[in-house]
């Protein structure tokens, strides 16, 4: 008898220590240590994403979750990023967010991190589909470039229609030039066809120029312009650019140039960054189209969670099992208080 009772408390004691044990060490309990590390600080986009995604983290750290986070910058080196992503998996990160130097040489990375079983999810540079195929734990969370292009035709489009003062000099079609991301950005060459495209299926009769690649740089953008517009003097009437900092360069050269209101083209961008909201507000720019860096920082906050924690993925939906993008929109004189300061985290 007093044999049986030993014999049961036993069990019961060794149930309760494996479950005490489960318990403790229960996934939703897990630290979630995210390293994250990004191409180049000077980019004024990803400046403001970075950002973003912290604040993202911080809530997550205010709703219970135990976070921590570590953040470097490559300075646009492979190498240096690849020495990053050795440093964070080794301090201990369990989960890593990487905007690619180079988004056709990740395979550095993800061997170190597969080595590790440390989950990657990749944003804004995307690796091309067979690196992506590489390990089942990678991902991707950015925006589609097609829609970011289709969107800034309609915008150019609408405005040339409503506005016959654009086509300057009467002869039916708009003479435009075009600004270019970094060759080989999934972002650059889509944004301007699907722009362009768009602007023709609207029945805009369009006149190419000329077009520079400025790799999103406002400096290097104001270069590239002020050589076009001595190329082509008084005559370009739309300037198309892939992104915000690249318009504002465009319009820095005309004003540089001291050219009056009435002899300017129309400039459009593309991200919504906090100077493009700004002139979009000021008539600098007639439009952009944001890039939702919020959403794209709550979607990868959610996800890396998700990867440590193994809770939550159920309710996030990926678009071929491991790419979340998020949505476009336009953004003009109309809209754009809407999308500046507060008001654009309140809409969250
Ligand atoms: C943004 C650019 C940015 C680039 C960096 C693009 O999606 O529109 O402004 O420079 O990403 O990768």
């Amino acid at each position: 008898m007093r044999k049986k009772r030993i014999l049961t408390w036993g069990l019961a004691i060794g149930i309760c220590l494996i479950l005490g044990a489960c318990g403790g060490s229960g996934a939703s309990d897990q630290k979630v240590y995210v390293g994250v590390t990004y191409y180049d600080q000077s980019d004024t986009f990803l400046s403001q994403l970075i950002p973003c995604f912290r604040e993202q983290m911080d809530r997550l750290g205010d709703d219970g979750l135990d976070i921590a986070m570590t953040v470097r910058e490559a300075s646009g080196s492979q190498q240096t990023q690849d020495d990053q992503v050795r440093e964070l998996i080794n301090a201990g990160c369990n989960v890593l967010c990487v905007n690619l130097v180079d988004r056709t040489d990740p395979s550095e990375i993800i061997e170190l991190a597969r080595e590790k079983d440390v989950p990657i999810i990749f944003f804004n540079r995307e690796p091309v589909t067979e690196d992506m195929q590489r390990w089942e734990e990678l991902y991707y969370v950015g925006a589609d470039a097609r829609q970011s292009g289709v969107m800034q035709g309609e915008l150019a489009a609408e405005m040339i229609r409503k506005n016959t003062r654009i086509d300057r000099n009467r002869d039916g079609r708009i003479q435009y030039v075009v600004l270019e991301g970094e060759p080989g950005h999934q972002d650059a060459i889509i944004r301007t066809e699907n722009a362009v495209n768009t602007l023709k299926k609207n029945g805009i009769e369009l006149e190419k120029l000329s077009y520079g690649i400025a790799n999103w740089n406002r400096a290097q953008a104001q270069n590239r312009m002020m050589q076009m517009i001595s190329q082509h003097p008084g005559k370009i009437e739309l300037v198309l650019a892939n992104n915000d900092d690249m318009a504002l360069g465009a319009l820095d050269a005309y004003l540089k140039l001291n050219f009056t209101e009435t002899a300017l083209p129309v400039f459009f961008g593309i991200d919504g960054t906090d100077v493009g909201l700004e002139a979009v507000r000021d008539g600098g720019l007639a439009g952009t189209v944001y890039n939702d860096k919020e959403g794209q920082a709550a979607a990868m906050a959610k996800l890396a969670a998700a990867l440590v924690t193994g809770e939550g993925k159920e309710d996030i939906s990926f678009k071929n099992k491991r790419y979340i993008y998020l949505p476009y929109s336009k953004v003009t004189s109309d809209n754009v208080d809407s999308y500046m300061g507060d008001t654009v985290k309140e809409k969250r």
